[in-house]
């Protein structure tokens, strides 16, 4: 009720305008008693996966906390896990705006960011001052201007700087808005990257004394097959856990609606199915032997039901979120 009548005033300005004017707002009260604003209180619901123990199973995703300024802001409002970044190694801009649209008849969100972010060392700064004790993915990517073939050095450099902060990493090679990136989901190009980077983690385990679990993030745009030989992959490379999906490039629910044209990814209500049945394909092969991460289209316990009951045994959330508001995080805990 209380988020609703805020979000008619929020919904009046421009989108990009009014988020980084709460994330101005949530990295300014995380740490203080102002937080009591979206302070929740949620009951313990713990779920074990990669290793860890994760204090409830809802998650916040990667992309709205793009350079972990507001973990402490997220860790109050009861999310069980905080997702930042996509980082990239060198901080850049991003594409030309306007660069997110609202399609709100659908609950549905496009947008072509770009990977825009401060650089790793930036984040890696907010982490160390937010101090924050819970679990906290740290989502890595490629600059655009590094060429595909050598994408792995982006991951590496990221990897490197992150593995002492991170409870998980999450190697994104899902988002439509970096040219070349989707392409690392296919084939010779994932095996290899993979490969690199569970070598490695191997490195980074001895020299840190601890072992960070590698996640992937994939697509909802997969055949079958390319499902089932993303999730061979995953598990000869013994990846720890996988996140799907990202956005859609499909504009299936959203046809006819204004911004229904934009270049970009489509998240929220649009890609519910879409992402389910990913999970649900991916659940059968990858036979239990990693867990799955589910997200695309939850605004409502029911919704996180779909993708549990899909085979996914954490969730993540982000297009409901702005739409719900925090109490979203309260309502997916109680219903599960
Ligand atoms: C504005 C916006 C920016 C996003 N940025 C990222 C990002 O930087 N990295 C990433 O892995 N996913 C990013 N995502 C994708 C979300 O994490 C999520 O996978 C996707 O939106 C589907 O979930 P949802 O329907 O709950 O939004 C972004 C989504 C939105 C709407």
């Amino acid at each position: 009720m209380f988020y609703s009548a805020i979000r008619k005033v929020l919904f009046k300005f421009d989108p990009e305008a009014i988020h980084e004017l709460t994330i101005k707002g949530f990295k300014a009260s995380g740490s203080t008693p102002l937080n009591l604003l979206y302070k929740q209180n949620i009951t313990d619901k713990p779920v074990e996966a990669m290793g860890i123990t994760f204090p409830n199973p809802v998650g916040l995703a990667a992309g709205l906390d793009k350079n972990g300024e507001c973990i402490n802001a997220f860790a109050a409002m009861g999310f069980g896990f905080v997702e930042i970044g996509t980082v990239t190694p060198k901080p850049q801009p991003g594409n030309p705006k306007p660069r997110i649209f609202r399609l709100p008849s659908a609950n549905a969100v496009i947008n072509r960011m770009g990977f825009n972010n401060k650089g790793v060392d930036y984040l890696i700064d907010q982490v160390r001052k937010a101090n924050f004790k819970g679990v906290l993915g740290i989502n890595i990517g490629k600059n655009k201007d590094t060429p595909d073939e050598h994408a792995k050095d982006d991951y590496l450099i990221c990897m490197r700087k992150v593995y002492n902060y991170a409870t998980y990493i999450t190697i994104n090679i899902s988002s439509p808005n970096t040219p070349g990136l989707r392409s690392l989901q296919y084939g010779d190009a994932l095996n290899e990257l993979l490969a690199v980077l569970k070598a490695e983690q191997k490195v980074l385990t001895k020299q840190h004394s601890k072992y960070v679990p590698l996640a992937v993030k994939i697509a909802p745009d997969l055949s079958k097959e390319e499902i089932e030989s993303i999730a061979q992959c995953l598990i000869s490379n013994d990846i720890d856990g996988v996140i799907a999906t990202n956005t859609t490039l499909s504009r299936e629910g959203v046809v006819g609606l204004e911004h229904g044209e934009e270049q970009g990814g489509l998240s929220g209500e649009p890609v519910k199915d879409k992402s389910t049945e990913v999970i649900r394909l991916l659940a059968i092969a990858l036979d239990n032997k990693l867990p799955i991460i589910g997200v695309g289209g939850i605004s409502s316990g029911r919704d996180a039901q779909e993708k549990i009951a899909a085979g996914a045994k954490l969730v993540q959330v982000y297009t409901g979120f702005i739409y719900q508001g925090p109490e979203l995080v309260k309502d997916i805990v109680n219903t599960l």
